[in-house]
């Protein structure tokens, strides 16, 4: 049975691999990949030329703005959702549910929804952690079934500045998708 991953990318460390560490190797592995990027993570993309190249290979628009009212969603529905990579600012907006593009539109509906299943890897580093309100976003995002791929053992914390093109652990990432997605299957 062919899944569908709907693949949302912010504007982070890793996003410059997404295609080749995860698009390409989902699809390998059967699944159709659908992307949305926030409107930032839009502009990298197209400043880099990933932009086009992920719309080649998966065959879809990458979303970046709404539709309109009169216009249907140029997506499938999706089998599961990963936010990856996901800022420190998704995963806030995430939390309290602000949907102000349509990015956090469709996984803020996902999350009230309790489904598909999402999926999120906070590419974060030590002051976003630190941040007063980050612990409780998290709370908030586990309390609404997300699978969150976050501690120490998968992505120790850095000081700011200090990783700059640090391997996301794509392995943990792909595994987890598969394993939630079977989860929810059951
Ligand atoms: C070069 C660069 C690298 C960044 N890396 C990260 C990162 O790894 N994690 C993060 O949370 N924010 C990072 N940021 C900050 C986000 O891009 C910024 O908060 C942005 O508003 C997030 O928008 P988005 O969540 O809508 O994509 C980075 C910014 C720049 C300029």
């Amino acid at each position: 049975m062919t899944r569908v991953l709907g693949l949302v990318g912010c504007a982070a460390g890793g996003l410059e691999d997404i295609r080749t560490q995860l698009i390409e190797p989902m699809q390998s592995d059967g699944w159709t990949v659908a992307v949305t990027v926030t409107p930032t993570a839009a502009t990298w993309l197209r400043a880099s030329g990933e932009y086009d190249k992920i719309e080649a290979v998966t065959g879809l628009p990458v979303r970046v703005e709404p539709r309109l009212p009169t216009e249907t969603s140029p997506h499938p529905p999706v089998d599961c959702y990963a936010v990856v990579p996901a800022t420190a600012s998704t995963v806030a907006k995430l939390a309290l549910g602000i949907a102000d593009n349509q990015a956090l539109t469709s996984v803020c509906e996902a999350l009230g929804n309790r489904r598909p299943p999402v999926v999120i890897f906070p590419r974060i580093n030590a002051a976003h952690a630190g941040q007063p309100a980050w612990l409780d976003h998290i709370d908030a995002l586990r309390r609404a079934g997300a699978h969150l791929i976050y501690g120490d053992d998968v992505w120790p914390l850095h000081t700011p500045r200090s990783a700059p093109g640090r391997a996301l652990p794509w392995n943990a990432i792909r595994r987890a998708i598969d394993t939630t997605t079977r989860a929810h299957d059951n």
